[in-house]
């Protein structure tokens, strides 16, 4: 073992039930594949690809070569004023592969940092075209949309903000698309779309659309538990905002690279936004990178309103040379290996054996979309959250690993799974749910 396991008390750990977890901890020490082994020498079967962000597989060797010959030849540059040669390449890359007119791309390190971000371009957008006054934000209930001041402010997600206050003000929130009506829905809802998506204009009566910068969703709301959005709901978003100026934000950071069956989100529900957020397999979970990229229009509109410096935002590990080597390196693996293709093709399989735990006494509701499910577990007496609590332990001892969120289970398994291994991860989800 490379560090002691048996001393754990001064790491505060993050989203984690710290005293519960130090007294009986859950340490991995190794990864691979799908697979990652215990302290103790047990093997877990990664059925949430990390937190949904290594569909190659953990520990691939070819970005582990990247990264190491970079941190040798060039381990860091100041990002300000200059720049490493792997940061443009990495943006001609994204070019090519995401939709619409997203040409341009900002490297943060992280999801919330470019949620962050994308709110303070859409900011800044509408100071350049002389609009100043457009700073309201528009979210939604139950969105995740990272953890620093903006995104927490925009997310929907109760527990996040509980102990931490409202954050910004102006921010209004729209309505979830969950719908008792629906349950056991694989793909897309078909009832509300239109309906709920008008909330964002009847925010524009409200408060006046001149007063609205920019809608962040989720096109999948993926934390929460996958909520897919209901038919219509993304193209209505989309008609509003352009009728109102409002600059649509898509947060891709779990749906971008593959995950819910094509390149991104805006390719497969044909709906494109102005502003979009990645970070979760950009690099495929070997170095924390996050990326935010706008279109042609956002782009230009602050370079040829500012001169010098066009925007007095960026991190000092901006597009770090070893995440931009690591994320090149990923994008020759989707691409070489045909990873999304192989999501997809997967994608019926996997659906089938998720919904087939439907018939479980405990299980109220079920959604899925590409390799993307999320699975409602009842609530234990009247408490929730608790029955989650219980099942991460329960699948630590069963050697399957899901994300638990609350006591809904969200599925992501890598996209070089095999079937046999999505046999195993129902089996495992069977065998704790079924005692529940
Ligand atoms: C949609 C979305 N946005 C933002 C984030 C935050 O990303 P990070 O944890 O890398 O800050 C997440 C993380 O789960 C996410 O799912």
């Amino acid at each position: 073992m490379r560090y002691p396991t048996n001393d754990l008390e001064h790491f505060f750990m993050p989203f984690t039930a710290n005293k519960a977890f130090k007294a009986n901890p859950r340490l991995m020490v190794a990864s691979k594949g799908v697979e990652c082994t215990t302290h103790e020498g047990r093997t877990i079967l990664d059925m949430s690809s990390g937190l949904f962000c290594a569909p190659a597989g953990h520990s691939r060797p070819e970005i582990a070569d990247a990264v190491s010959e970079m941190l040798r030849e060039c381990a860091y540059v100041a990002p300000f004023q200059h720049g490493q040669p792997a940061a443009f390449e990495l943006a001609r890359r994204l070019k090519a592969i995401m939709p619409g007119e997203l040409n341009y791309t900002f490297f943060t390190n992280s999801g919330s940092e470019s949620v962050d971000t994308a709110l303070k371009i859409a900011l800044q957008y509408h100071r350049a075209k002389g609009q100043g006054q457009r700073i309201r934000f528009v979210g939604r209930e139950r969105a995740y949309h990272g953890v620093n001041f903006g995104g927490m402010s925009v997310q929907g997600m109760v527990k996040n903000k509980e102990a931490f206050g409202p954050g910004l003000v102006g921010v209004l929130h729209m309505r979830h698309t969950w719908s008792e009506d629906e349950l056991f829905v694989r793909g897309q809802p078909e009832k509300n779309g239109v309906e709920l998506a008008n909330d964002l204009q009847r925010f524009c009566d409200l408060h006046g659309a001149d007063t609205i910068g920019a809608c962040i969703v989720e096109p999948v709301a993926g934390s929460t538990g996958v909520l897919c959005p209901p038919k219509g709901y993304l193209n209505r978003l989309r008609e509003i905002c352009d009728a109102n100026g409002i600059l649509l934000i898509f947060d891709e950071v779990i749906t971008g690279f593959g995950r819910i069956g094509g390149k991104f989100a805006g390719d497969v529900f044909g709906v494109t936004p102005d502003i979009m957020t990645m970070a979760k397999a950009l690099t495929n979970a070997a170095i924390p990178m996050g990326a935010v990229a706008v279109t042609d229009h956002v782009y230009k509109t602050i370079m040829d309103a500012t001169p010098g410096v066009e925007m007095f935002h960026g991190y000092t590990y901006s597009a770090h040379p070893a995440a931009c080597a690591a994320a090149i390196a990923a994008l020759d693996i989707y691409e070489n290996e045909g990873l999304f293709a192989k999501a997809a093709e997967l994608s019926d399989y996997f659906l089938d054996a998720i919904f087939s735990l439907k018939d479980l006494p405990v299980v109220t509701d079920i959604r899925g979309i590409g390799l993307l499910a999320g699975v409602d577990l009842a609530a234990k007496d009247g408490t929730p959250g608790a029955r989650g609590g219980q099942a991460v332990q329960d699948l630590w001892e069963e050697g399957v690993m899901v994300k638990m969120t609350g006591d809904t289970a969200c599925i992501a398994p890598p996209f070089i799974s095999e079937k046999s291994h999505i046999d195993r991860m129902a089996e495992g989800l069977r065998n704790v749910f079924g005692k529940y």
